[in-house]
């Protein structure tokens, strides 16, 4: 079974009856087979956009956040490998279906990424939680390792890894780089994030060429601070009520 208990099986990503052209924007870059774009139908779209408006207040953007962060973990759940599941059926019926091989684990890059672990608990009961605390370093300017708590065999674990923007990538390189320190395989990781830069994602897909990456959007850009165009603003801060 999956981490301690066994997740729902996983859904596709609703989809509203609009027609395509109601979209927004209808297509995203894909990158490479192991960059995952969730389809960007228009509800998603439209989620998408509830959190970007400066004027969402907390509880929604906290309410539709939540929203695509469950098709970011259902999505997720679809990478994990599983084997063929002999059962019976009421009707005494035999099938065969599959179940979830391998133990899992979520690890959320603090503070964001903590706005993630619900809608993974949601999903996957009792899932063990590890998190992971970086910053940047002043002096240095790089993304330095403040604190971290992972299960003691996380490196026999999938790992879920937890951050919604991926803005350069230093926090989820320095992230990935503890993982793979503690043993876990660089193809046993998943990163789940719901809006990328390009260039972080570019840089981080190629540094981690075998690991996962499930995101909802890949946006257009950086600007000078470093934040996400057209973005959505600091998350944690939007998310947690501290701006
Ligand atoms: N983190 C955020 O919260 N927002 C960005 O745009 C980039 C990093």
């Amino acid at each position: 079974t999956l981490a301690d208990s066994e997740p729902t099986l996983p859904t596709a990503p609703a989809s509203t009856g609009a027609s395509p052209k109601d979209a927004v924007r209808i297509s995203n870059p894909p990158c490479k087979d192991t960059i995952t774009v969730l389809p960007q139908t228009s509800q998603l779209i439209a989620l998408l956009t509830l959190i970007r408006d400066r004027k969402t207040q907390r509880g929604d953007f906290v309410f539709y956040s939540n929203r695509i962060i469950r098709l970011l973990v259902e999505e997720g759940l679809n990478h994990l490998p599983v084997v063929s599941h002999p059962i019976e059926t009421p009707l005494g019926t035999p099938y065969t279906g599959v179940k979830f091989q391998g133990k899992i684990c979520g690890v959320s890059i603090m503070r964001a990424g903590e706005s993630m672990e619900q809608g993974l608990r949601d999903c996957c009961r009792s899932v063990r939680i590890g998190k992971i605390l970086i910053q940047r370093d002043e002096e240095t300017a790089q993304a330095k390792l403040f604190y971290d708590k992972l299960p003691e065999d996380i490196a026999d674990r999938y790992v879920l890894l937890l951050d919604p923007m991926l803005a350069t990538g230093g926090s989820a390189i320095k992230a990935v780089e503890v993982l793979l320190s503690r043993g876990v395989p660089e193809d046993h990781i998943l990163f789940l994030n719901l809006i990328a830069s390009p260039e972080g994602i570019e840089k981080f897909s190629e540094m981690f060429p075998k690991l996962r990456v499930v995101t909802a959007f890949v946006d257009e850009g950086l600007d000078d601070k470093s934040y996400i165009t057209p973005g959505l603003g600091d998350f944690g801060d939007r998310y947690f009520g501290t701006a």
